[in-house]
């Protein structure tokens, strides 16, 4: 995970001048932060406030409603179990739990390795795959509990 002093100030300017500073353009610009760093690292926001022209309670307050962004920081790999309905009745609480139990933490922790960050989220749109789970931008489907610990396995062998 990168700390405040990794920040490529130069990217983020580029990231802005992207959008031409266009303050309409915050949560896509956030949102290309959050791709390079996996949450939007704080000392980002006075700049973004600064160079779109707005509060920076504003940013707070999309970054805090959309749960694709986050002000705290993320494990490299960010694990969305779907807790919508078609998957919660297939069997959804029971992947959560095991991950929970795998991660040593709750919803929305991250392990102490800093390699994933877990969390719920509302349908994704592939109910008939469920239970579903996204690991970055990978969907897995079909899961169980152990199903769904062999693809957390998988991932933390691709990245010892
Ligand atoms: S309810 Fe899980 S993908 Fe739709």
């Amino acid at each position: 995970m990168r700390s405040k002093l990794d920040i490529d100030w130069k990217q983020i300017d580029e990231i802005i001048s992207r959008y031409e500073n266009d303050k309409e353009a915050l949560l896509m610009i956030m949102q290309d932060i959050s791709d390079i760093y996996n949450y939007v690292p704080p000392e980002i926001i006075p700049v973004l406030a600064e160079k779109l022209g707005v509060r920076k309670s504003h940013i707070f307050s999309v970054a805090t409603f959309y749960k694709t962004i986050s002000l705290v920081p993320r494990g490299k790999f960010i694990v969305h179990v779907c807790t919508g309905t078609a998957c919660h009745v297939r069997g959804a609480e029971k992947v959560m739990d095991a991950l929970k139990a795998d991660f040593k933490t709750q919803e929305g922790g991250t392990t102490a390795d800093g390699l994933f960050t877990l969390e719920g989220v509302r349908c994704i749109g592939c109910c008939a795959s469920g239970p579903v789970m996204t690991v970055n931008k990978e969907t897995h489907g079909g899961l169980d509990r152990s199903s769904a610990l062999k693809v957390i396995e998988n991932y933390r062998n691709i990245s010892s």
